[in-house]
């Protein structure tokens, strides 16, 4: 005979799940209705709330849904959307969020690695700023004014239409929103020579939990701090950004090389890890490892793609490749000269010439993928890089790759506590995996994943240590996550130490300043500290 209890667990079932629904419902109605009572007639904020009642909410959903990882079925989906016109509308959404205990969602370009931008496990609401992206460049002051919901696109386009020796070092793929880029610090090919985005913001515009608009002067330099690396997400919404302009010559230099593993790829890939970090500051290189077509018919290898930007012609970029890395076999017919914002393009991979695909945030294909990031302080020896190999043979590999950037020059000036990005002198390069798959694989995901997580653990012998650091804009759920709901000091501490070293307490100590209720939180935000957690002397 079967127990009661069984018998009973189907109808409890039912009969909770109605109920959470109901309560559900409730909330985003409620929510709904306190959003029409908190807007005036005139700003009505119904034109900018979609529903699932709306036929535009899944276009306007998936619209910079950059991971398509995170927009299948089963996917938990907003209760509601909204995009914002004005200041009014953002605030009457966290008021309403918090009344009704929805969480918010911030949205910029939607490029988050963890689609921790437009998912969550609890019921939330997606404020997406797509409205919010005009981009103000003052060339005579060399700075500009750029909102959260522009791409870095759209901003490089906006600074290469007023001037040609102005630029800003920022990431390189254009389609990445400002607002997730800046707020985790976000670096590119001029990194070397200049550092990372967040460490030319001088300004910004923040809506705070109490729905303030504060800038610089008004949050102070804590709060300040935090915003340029700490993380979106954890401390308000970030509307704009005010940015100092970089100088950079008329014309640069760009190169790619090839070389595969019968070409001596594997000594030519170890000896540039004793020399990207080391060349003058205006010379970026990166090297992409993948698996391509080998010279031999039906056969696969490993190629190592070695590109490069100089910050000037190429009769001065030659003669300093081949004193300094000779081993590389630069010839003039590698390199090709050209403008700051076409070598975005280059770099970006994007085959036009049109700047005008700066200003389109679909230009690049969406991709399903799962990526991680390291940081090397030693040379990885040769026996190393062969360990390496053999796993872009193995099946799950098929679209895969692994990329090291050179650091040192400007990065090597920066104290590891200027900004909460800490990642700085010392690391030779970052490196980072990456590994996708098609949409009819999905259902099988988890050996993709298993592949990337295999390649790291690997990895594990030859790069930092105590903590193993991370870039946080590379997020990744599988060094840790906050418990759903909930946030303590001791689980975030294991994976904010590997975003952001030491400068993890301090950006604890703007939280619990500036958010005690931990109204903005997602898995990987960073918590405010009870009174409890303050009197163990956290
Ligand atoms: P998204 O909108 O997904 O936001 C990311 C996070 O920031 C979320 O937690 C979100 O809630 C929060 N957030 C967004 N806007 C906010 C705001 N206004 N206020 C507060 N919080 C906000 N990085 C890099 O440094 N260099 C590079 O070259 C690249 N290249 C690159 C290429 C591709 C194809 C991808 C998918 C990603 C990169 N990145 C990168 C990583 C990129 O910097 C990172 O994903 C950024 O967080 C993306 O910012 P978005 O606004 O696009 O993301």
């Amino acid at each position: 005979m079967k127990s009661p209890h069984f018998s009973l667990l189907p109808f409890l079932l039912v009969v909770l799940f109605s109920l959470s629904a109901t309560t559900l419902a409730h909330s985003h109605e409620d929510f709904l209705h306190c959003l029409s009572l908190r807007s005036a007639k005139s700003d009505s904020i119904s034109r900018v709330i979609y529903t699932q009642n709306n036929s535009s909410y899944s276009s306007i959903l998936e619209a910079s849904i950059q991971n398509h990882r995170f927009s299948t079925p089963a996917t938990p989906k907003p209760s509601v959307i909204v995009t914002p016109l004005q200041i009014s509308h953002i605030q009457a959404t966290i008021y309403c969020s918090k009344k009704n205990g929805l969480q918010i969602r911030i949205r910029s370009g939607g490029h988050d690695f963890e689609g921790l931008s437009y998912v969550s496990e609890v019921p939330f609401v997606i404020l997406d700023l797509l409205n919010f992206r005009a981009v103000e460049v003052d060339t005579k002051n060399k700075v500009a004014w750029v909102e959260s919901g522009a791409t870095i696109g759209e901003l490089y386009y906006r600074i290469a239409e007023k001037s040609k020796t102005l630029a800003f070092p920022a990431g390189v793929c254009h389609t990445v929103g400002v607002g997730g880029h800046f707020s985790g610090g976000g670096y590119g090919i001029l990194v070397r020579k200049y550092g990372l985005a967040a460490d030319h913001v001088i300004d910004a515009h923040l809506i705070d939990v109490k729905g303030r608009i504060i800038d610089r002067k008004s949050m102070g330099e804590d709060l300040f701090w935090a915003i340029r690396g700490g993380g979106g997400n954890t401390f308000g919404i970030v509307l704009a950004w005010k940015v100092k302009l970089v100088s950079i010559p008329a014309v640069v230099t760009v190169f790619t090389v090839n070389r595969d593993l019968e070409q001596n790829a594997t000594k030519i890939v170890h000896r540039w890890q004793y020399i990207g970090h080391k060349l003058p500051d205006d010379i970026f290189t990166d090297v992409t490892i993948t698996k391509v077509n080998s010279s031999q018919e039906g056969k696969k290898t490993i190629q190592a793609a070695f590109k490069a930007l100089f910050l000037g012609g190429v009769d001065k970029l030659i003669p300093l490749i081949q004193d300094r890395f000779p081993e590389l076999g630069l010839v003039k017919e590698n390199c090709i000269e050209m403008s700051w914002v076409e070598s975005i393009l280059y770099f970006g991979g994007v085959s036009t010439k049109s700047l005008d695909i700066l200003l389109d945030r679909n230009a690049l294909p969406k991709q399903i993928f799962k990526a991680k990031s390291d940081y090397l302080k030693e040379p990885i020896p040769e026996s190393g890089f062969e360990g390496i190999w053999p796993k872009f043979f193995e099946k799950e590999a098929e679209v895969s790759l692994m990329m090291m950037e050179a650091f040192g020059g400007k990065m090597d000036a920066i104290p590891e506590t200027e900004l909460p990005y800490p990642h700085r002198a010392g690391n030779l390069y970052q490196a980072s995996y990456l590994v996708g798959w098609s949409k009819e694989e999905n259902a099988e995901s988890q050996k993709y994943v298993s592949w990337i997580r295999r390649l790291y653990s690997y990895m594990a012998t030859y790069v930092s240590k105590s903590p193993r650091e991370a870039y946080y804009n590379y997020r990744d759920l599988d060094i840790g996550t906050n418990n759903n709901g909930y946030t303590s000091y001791a689980q975030a501490s294991i994976w904010g130490r590997k975003y952001f070293k030491n400068n993890f307490n301090r950006l604890v100590h703007v939280k619990t300043m500036v958010d005690p209720e931990n109204f903005f939180k997602n898995e990987q935000s960073i918590p405010p500290i009870s009174p409890s957690q303050k009197k163990k002397g956290h």
